[in-house]
């Protein structure tokens, strides 16, 4: 650990400024405990996959967000501090931001700001709620989530890849607009971040990209892939990725493709949107953004940064997905953390069967016009 911190010291003047910013980020347990009444369920926001998350009120009045570390990780404290400070330094206005850790005993704590308008789950999939977000209020969810994601893939000095992009990891601030939770938790978690492949897999299923569910292979197109996912769930107001259609169980990704192909996406739509003055035209562009977002093929998968420009062009033509990677999944938005050596062939094996994708008739007229006028 000393070493490391030596290294930082030698190596660039930026990381020097590093080290005492490590005392201002840093913040005492008990500062902590007042914040939050002692951890009291009462100011208990949530439980995720790392930890609880709690609200807080610093002496101060700023409101702050506590996530609570429940997770091990074999990180000493000064690779934990230098990842924190790493972490802090992403800022961006669609991302939840980090303002600090702390670090006593067994406690490890994440301080985060407040973002006051909860998560994006708690309004899509909620039948009173769901009304309040418009077209135009989705929209801009979806491009300030894409900007989001665009900046920890490529804009910042890191680069980050999320690998548990989901409706619940997306909050509101007061005025609705989005930022992304939960990122950087890899590197905090020192989970292979580097390789590629990992042995550790975490995520939630539904979200995950094929090639990372089963093999633990992730990139930013793994990201791609939850991001397309999220965009049809806001599209449809649907969070049941293995709906049963008919005579087959099939899900969001699979249903879409299969309306797009022919000829009827608006059926993706929730009716809510359907029925309202927005964009139809614009809503279909999503599904179709959303379907280049989800295919099985990683490298036909768009970067962020055409997901982006898509997003912001629309004379910008685009390219006609092939099909979705289609999963029978068992445990349909079940967090999954996994660190154990025989991880992969657990996920592979019993909770993601790849079947068969279901084929379905290609109709060329709608191919070439997918959009009803
Ligand atoms: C979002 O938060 C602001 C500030 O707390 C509040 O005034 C507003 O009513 C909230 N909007 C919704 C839809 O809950
Ligand atoms: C998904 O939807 C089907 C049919 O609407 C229902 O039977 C099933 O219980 C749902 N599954 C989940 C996980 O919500």
């Amino acid at each position: 650990m000393l070493v490391d911190l030596f290294l930082y010291v030698l190596f660039s003047d930026d990381d020097v400024e590093d080290i005492s910013s490590s005392e201002s980020l840093q913040y005492e347990f008990v500062t902590i405990e007042v914040a939050t009444s002692y951890f009291s369920d009462s100011n208990k926001l949530g439980q995720g996959g790392f930890g609880a998350v709690y609200k807080g009120t610093l002496q101060n009045g700023q409101e702050i967000a506590v996530k609570r570390l429940s997770r091990g990780s074999n990180q000493g404290q000064q690779e934990f501090v230098n990842e924190v400070i790493l972490v802090a330094k992403l800022q961006h206005r669609n991302l939840v931001r980090l303002l600090g850790f702390c670090f006593e005993g067994t406690e490890k704590l994440l301080i985060y700001e407040f973002v006051p308008n909860a998560s994006l789950d708690h309004f899509i999939f909620d039948s009173v709620k769901r009304s309040y977000l418009d077209w135009e209020r989705r929209y801009k969810i979806i491009g300030g989530t894409a900007r989001g994601i665009l900046y920890l893939h490529e804009d910042s000095r890191l680069r980050i890849i999320h690998r548990d992009l989901k409706a619940s990891n997306v909050l509101l601030d007061a005025e609705m607009n989005p930022k992304i939770a939960d990122f950087g938790m890899a590197r905090l978690f020192n989970l292979d971040e580097t390789q590629g492949v990992t042995s550790r897999i975490v995520g939630t299923y539904g979200y995950m990209a094929p090639e990372y569910a089963m093999y633990g292979q992730f990139s930013v197109k793994s990201d791609v892939f939850s991001f397309g996912v999220l965009v049809l769930e806001i599209l449809s107001g649907q969070k049941n990725h293995s709906f049963r259609n008919g005579e087959n169980v099939e899900d969001l990704a699979s249903f879409a493709w299969k309306n797009w192909r022919e000829g009827t996406p608006s059926n993706v739509i929730d009716p809510i949107l359907r029925n309202s003055s927005g964009s139809i035209h614009e809503m279909i562009r999503c599904i179709h953004i959303a379907l280049l977002c989800v295919q099985e093929n990683v490298a036909n998968r768009p970067t962020m940064a055409s997901v982006v420009l898509m997003l912001n062009s629309f004379s910008h033509t685009l390219a006609v997905p092939s099909e979705p990677a289609f999963f029978m999944r068992s445990g349909i938005g079940e967090e999954v953390w996994s660190g154990t050596d025989n991880t992969n062939s657990r996920v592979s094996d019993k909770s993601v069967n790849r079947v068969n994708s279901v084929k379905y008739s290609i109709n060329e007229a709608s191919l070439t016009d997918p959009y009803p006028r």
